[in-house]
């Protein structure tokens, strides 16, 4: 099963994927995750992702595009993945498709989380991740048992650099005027499911899970 996650910046992907994977066994494909990572570890990759990212830009669609490619054509995705983040272009979206019918495989779901403009600022100021494991919390809606600690196993909890006002109203206008229209373009194809993002944590995975189950 080849899913993509689609939803403005704080609409709970990464929340989703990472309970829906743990379900469907499938791994969870972040070009989000990959460009921090990459940041961190200060590879050439990294240098390039950290001019756009922590201006709250998009990355350009060829680099993005390579990451994607070598990442689906490993072993641990030949039943499938979760794309979470890409495509965000519409050039991504028909990189995607080629990349795909040169494999001899195709979409099967397109998950839209519809969360309105006015949640997402509260949901990105107040996220923490987790530094050793990366498991997502928010300090209201998700907090861990102990403020700044992982419940998962006692890591450290950090704020993403581009989860301030400033580069959340960049995100979001990148996102309107670039990704957005996406929906369009999977609608098209018959692809296209709209999930209630609003819902609390657990009733937006029982949605999506029985979406998928069909
Ligand atoms: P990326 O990491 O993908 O960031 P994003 O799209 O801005 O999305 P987020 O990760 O911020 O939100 P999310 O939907 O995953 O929400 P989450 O579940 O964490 O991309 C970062 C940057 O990388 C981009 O700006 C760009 O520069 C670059 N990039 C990445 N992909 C790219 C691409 N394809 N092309 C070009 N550039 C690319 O939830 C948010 C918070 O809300 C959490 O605290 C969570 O606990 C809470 N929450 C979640 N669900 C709920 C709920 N139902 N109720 C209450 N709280 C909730
Ligand atoms: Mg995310
Ligand atoms: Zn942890």
């Amino acid at each position: 099963m080849n899913i993509l996650f689609m939803g403005p910046p704080g609409a709970g992907k990464g929340t989703q994927a990472e309970r829906i994977v743990a379900e469907f066994g499938i791994p969870h494909i972040s070009t989000g995750d990959a460009f921090r990572l990459a940041m961190k570890e200060g590879t050439p990759l990294g240098q390039k992702a950290k001019e756009y990212v922590d201006k709250g830009l998009l990355v350009p669609d060829e680099v993005t595009n390579g990451i994607v490619r070598d990442r689906i054509s490993q072993d641990d995705c030949k039943n499938g993945f979760l794309l979470d983040g890409f495509p965000r272009t519409l050039a991504q979206a028909e990189a995607l498709d080629a990349m795909l019918a040169e494999m001899g495989r195709q979409i099967d779901h397109v998950i839209n989380l519809k969360v309105d403009r006015s949640f997402l600022l509260t949901r990105l100021t107040g996220r923490r991740i987790c530094k050793e494991c990366g498991t997502t919390y928010h300090i209201v809606f998700n907090p861990p048992k102990v403020p700044g600690v992982c419940d998962k196993d006692g890591g450290e909890l950090y704020q993403r650099s581009d989860d301030t006002e400033e580069k959340v109203g960049t995100r979001l206008d990148e996102y309107t005027s670039k990704t957005a229209p996406l929906l369009d373009y999977y609608a098209g194809k018959g692809l296209l499911r709209e999930v209630n993002g609003e819902k609390e944590i657990d009733a937006v995975t029982a949605d999506i899970a029985s979406l998928l189950r069909g």
